[in-house]
This record gives C-alpha cells, sequence and structure tokens, in this order.
C-alpha cells in the first residue's frame, strides 16, 4: 500500500491548544477534593469550550461529553472554533478522572486532540479492550490478544530484565480479576489505578518516570482513541477492540460508521495523520503536576505534543488571575 502524505497541522495551533487544557485544568481544580463530581467536569467543559470557541478553526467534537441528547455541551457532533481556519476534528474530555478529581487523587487530566477532518475513530461510547507499551519496541512486538505472559515476558527480555522487574498499569475493576491474577502469576508488579486509563496509557511513554511499562485492561472507548492520539505523538504502540455485547451497541455503533464489531483498531487507526495532542495535569501525577494555586495566581502543567514532529513540550504557567482565580483576559 501506497503511504498517504500526511499533510502537516497548522502548527500555530500547537500552543492555543495548551490555553484550552489549562483553562479547563484550573476549573476543575477549583472543585478538587470537594467530593461532587458533576459539578468538576461542568466547571472543566465549560472553561474548555469558552476557550475552544476563540480558536481559529472550522472544529467538529468527534469525541466529546456524549451524545447530543445526553450532554448539553461538547456533545458529539458539535460545532467549535471561531469558524476561521482549517476544518478540523476533536478528541477532548475537559476532566479525565472526574472520580479522581472529585477524592483529590493522582492523575486527573484535562485533554484535548486534534486532527484533519476524518482523522478520528467515531468511536461510541462503551468499553474497548485496550493493549499498550511505550516507544522502542520493535511494530507488533505485542497483540491485543497475547496471553499477559507472553507480554511480560517480551517486555522484560527486550529491556533486558526479570519478568519480576516488569510493571503492569490496570483499571481495579472487579471486571479485570482473572486478568490482575494471570499478570501477578508472572511475577509482574501491577499498578492498580482508581480511574483515569489516559493517563495509564501515557505513562507507558516513559517507563522510567512513571515505572509503568505497559497498559492492558478493558476501559471507555472515548478514552481509548484520546490514549491513541497521545501516543501517535509521544510513541508507542496500541490497539483496541470495541465491547459490543449487545444489539443496541451493535446498532449504535453502525450508524456510526463501525463496520466490523471485531475489528482490532491500532492508534493510527485511531487517529490518523498529522495530531496535535494536550494534556494538563489537574491533581498532581507519575508525569504531570496539578494546578497549584497561590494569592492570584495559578500555575500549570502541560505536555503539548504534535504527530509531525514528534515534538513535546513541557509547558510551566504561571498565570495571573484575580481573585476567586479567575483569569484576566
Ligand atoms: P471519567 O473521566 O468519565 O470519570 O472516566 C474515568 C475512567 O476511569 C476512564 O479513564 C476509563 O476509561 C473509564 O472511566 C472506565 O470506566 P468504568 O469506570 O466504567 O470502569
Amino acid at each position: 500500500m501506497a503511504e498517504e502524505e500526511v499533510i502537516a497541522m497548522e502548527r500555530v495551533l500547537t500552543l492555543e491548544l495548551v490555553r484550552v487544557t489549562e483553562r479547563a485544568a484550573v476549573a476543575a481544580a477549583k472543585m478538587r477534593g470537594r467530593g461532587d463530581e458533576k459539578a468538576a467536569d461542568q466547571a472543566a467543559v465549560d472553561a474548555m469550550r469558552n476557550e475552544l470557541n476563540r480558536l481559529d478553526i472550522r472544529g467538529r467534537i468527534v469525541i466529546g461529553e456524549g451524545e447530543r441528547d445526553e450532554a448539553p455541551m461538547l456533545y458529539i457532533g458539535e460545532e467549535v472554533g471561531n469558524g476561521d481556519g482549517p476544518e478540523v476534528d476533536i478528541a477532548l474530555d475537559p476532566l479525565e478522572g472526574t472520580t479522581i478529581c472529585a477524592k483529590n487523587l493522582p492523575n486527573s487530566l484535562a485533554v484535548i486532540a486534534i486532527t484533519r477532518r476524518g482523522g478520528l475513530l467515531n468511536a461510541p461510547d462503551v468499553y474497548m479492550e485496550k493493549l499498550a507499551i511505550g516507544p522502542g519496541f520493535p511494530e507488533g512486538f505485542i497483540e491485543l490478544d497475547m496471553p499477559p505472559a507472553e507480554i511480560v515476558s517480551r517486555i522484560a527480555k527486550e529491556k533486558d530484565v526479570r519478568d519480576r522487574d516488569v510493571t503492569a498499569c490496570i483499571l481495579d475493576r472487579p471486571r479485570h480479576q482473572k486478568l490482575i491474577e494471570e499478570v501477578r502469576a508472572t511475577g509482574a508488579a501491577i499498578r492498580l489505578i482508581g480511574d483515569g486509563d489516559v493517563a495509564g496509557v501515557i505513562h507507558t511513554t516513559d517507563p522510567e518516570q512513571t515505572g509503568i511499562d505497559f497498559y492492558i485492561g478493558t476501559g471507555g472507548a472515548p478514552e481509548g482513541v484520546l490514549a491513541s492520539a497521545a501516543l501517535r505523538c509521544m510513541g508507542g504502540q496500541m490497539y483496541g477492540r470495541l465491547i459490543l455485547d449487545s444489539d443496541e451497541k451493535r446498532k449504535r455503533s453502525e450508524r456510526m460508521g463501525i463496520e466490523d464489531p471485531r475489528r482490532i483498531y491500532s492508534e493510527e487507526d485511531m487517529a490518523s495523520g498529522d495530531v496535535l495532542f494536550a494534556a494538563t495535569g489537574v491533581t498532581d501525577g507519575n508525569l504531570l503536576h496539578g494546578v497549584s494555586f497561590r494569592r492570584g495566581i495559578a500555575m500549570t502543567h502541560t505536555i503539548v505534543t504534535r504527530s509531525y514532529t514528534g515534538t513535546q513540550r513541557w509547558v510551566r504557567a504561571r498565570h495571573v488571575v484575580e481573585d476567586k482565580f479567575e483569569f484576566i483576559d
């Protein structure tokens, strides 16, 4: 198959994206630890939407807060941007890990990915089986249906360590009981996370910093697309398969253009062409600091990256905010 020429996105958008996730993160951070997931999410949604509507784009939400009838803002299909500039598709989660933010636990993020029109998988809000590793492994090194023991021993061999020196990241859910037993039987360690598998996948891109070698298990399909976008930019491999275990889900996904319900998607199938990705920490995490507030100041920590060049920018920003942490525009 001839390689398609990738058309680069307007690179100026990269830095614009930082503003978008920063705003959402600051808004959500004000609600950290208050036990109110909905309010935290709403604050992040409002802030992200306002900022997105200032961008020079003709944007369409592909992965958002839900279907139009269940999400008043940033719903799938909503047009965003100021109507000038390129036609782009957008995957976003203004607050990834609403529960962890409400409990003030680590690794909640504000995230967004942008591609040219048609670059993102239109994934329904169902579960997805996922497997991800970071950069530096040969293409096809892992497969979605590979037994966990094989994955662990391949990673150990490639890294020249023992199986027991490998760490998996898995969502702490009853549905993962068998998987957890299988991974533990290899001697490998597991980082069990309460929520937030976009961060879980991103953490595989820097095992030395995060201690995570691979991500495995079932989580939200929209989060799978966002995580794929991140890996396209930061390096790594990800595979996902939708779980369409009812007629209703199969019909819904058909309407969204899914032809083969058992298809295994690679990170490139989920986020293709030039991809821009940004994430700002809401709570402190393994790769990003959370928002910190001082009198009149909000500090944010963001990664913004672009698949075309692979450049990663880690942006520490000091925002002058007014009373009650409102931005001065
Ligand atoms: P929210 O940000 O919508 O709360 O999602 C958090 C999350 O943990 C995702 O990271 C993950 O993909 C999904 O929920 C897992 O779903 P479930 O909680 O149903 O197991």
